[in-house]
């Protein structure tokens, strides 16, 4: 495969996740392992390393070309979304190139500064939206609903990332055959952060689908805590996939615990984002807990004596390098010498 991308579908095959390698899996060095000496062989699975550098592009592309496929988009003059970010991002530049100019997102007022600079780039229509912090469903309040709301109007379309069945589907038919094709099928526990738990259910069904005994670990923000990309379990209530039978453990992260993680790999070359961070960090936590109680030995394959962990890492820390300073003590970072004589001083 030359990776080469021409002629008149150039652009569309370029977004076209099945028209690429595997994206990366790399193995964490010990120094990121805590369990190395345990035989426990953990994995970044690379989502970020692809043309548009967001794990959203492949739901997104799947849910912009099924609904062009189906006749969906027929006089749809803009998208109508909520999304952190991410997938806005990812739909947007798809649906350029299904005949669908306009993109309008409802994004939450804790957005960083930078991705909505970023969004604004990209010709994106930023809906500032404030968030209830524990929505019911169908909750009038949540951009989730305003955003199905405004996709009813005739020259709209809201693709709904939180029921749309084709986000998951992505996952399934793309993502999980990667992972076990580059685990050679030995992978044993599945660790994910949670969103629209489109990673999760696709990637949960591909895999127990090969193997039932593995099993999933689905890492969630603990209460009152940001990570952009992933939720709480409050705010978990808004997304309509039946998510919790596609999970064996939840676990709770810290903001903190995510940006520090995700900083810690990023520092050796593994560039990920928080939600990497907060992902690696609850797969940590549950790696400690089974280990505590004895569970872990189970996991042992009597073969090679090791057990595989495998965590998606669904972006890079670029688009919150201006976080990383808010969340993370001063204490982590190099000072900078001579800094009273910089021209460009925030
Ligand atoms: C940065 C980031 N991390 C994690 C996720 C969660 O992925 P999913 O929506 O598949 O649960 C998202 C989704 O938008 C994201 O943007």
């Amino acid at each position: 495969m030359t990776n080469t991308f021409k002629g008149p579908d150039a652009l569309k095959d370029f977004l076209n996740p099945e028209k690429h390698p595997n994206l990366p899996m790399v193995e964490l060095p010990a120094s990121l392992n805590p369990f190395a000496a345990d035989g426990v062989r953990i994995f970044a699975k690379m989502m970020g390393l692809s043309p548009l550098g967001n794990v959203k592009a492949v739901p997104a592309f799947n849910m912009v070309r099924e609904m062009y496929l189906r006749g969906e988009l027929e006089g749809v003059e803009r998208l109508v979304e909520n999304s952190s970010g991410n997938t806005v991002f990812s739909m947007a530049l798809a649906a350029r190139q299904f005949g669908v100019e306009r993109t309008q997102s409802y994004v939450p007022s804790e957005i960083s500064w930078n991705k909505l600079l970023m969004l604004q780039f990209f010709g994106i229509e930023p809906i500032v939206n404030v968030e209830p912090q524990a929505p019911a469903e169908n909750d009038p309040a949540t951009g989730v609903f305003k955003a199905r709301q405004d996709g009813q109007q005739p020259d709209a379309m809201n693709p709904g990332q939180y029921e749309n069945s084709d986000n998951p589907e992505a996952h399934e038919k793309w993502t999980g055959p990667q992972i076990w094709e580059q685990t050679e099928g030995k992978i044993d526990i599945f660790g994910v952060g949670l969103g629209t738990t489109g990673t999760l259910i696709g990637n949960a069904r591909f895999l127990k689908s090969k193997n039932s005994a593995i099993k999933v670990v689905g890492v969630m923000r603990a209460p009152d805590n940001y990570v952009p990309g992933v939720r709480t379990e409050n705010l978990l209530n808004v997304v309509d996939f039946g998510w919790r039978e596609h999970v064996d453990t939840l676990v709770g992260v810290e903001t903190e615990t995510a940006y520090l993680t995700s900083m810690e790999m990023s520092r050796l070359g593994i560039l990920a984002g928080p939600s990497s961070g907060l992902a690696l960090a609850g797969l940590l936590k549950h790696l400690e807990n089974l280990k505590e109680s004895g569970e872990l030995e189970a996991f042992r394959r009597a073969d090679s004596g090791e057990i595989t962990c495998v965590f998606p890492c669904p972006d890079g820390p670029m688009a919150y390098l201006d976080e990383y300073f808010k969340y993370i003590d001063a204490s982590h970072f190099p000072a900078i010498t001579n800094e009273d004589v910089l021209v460009n001083k925030p």
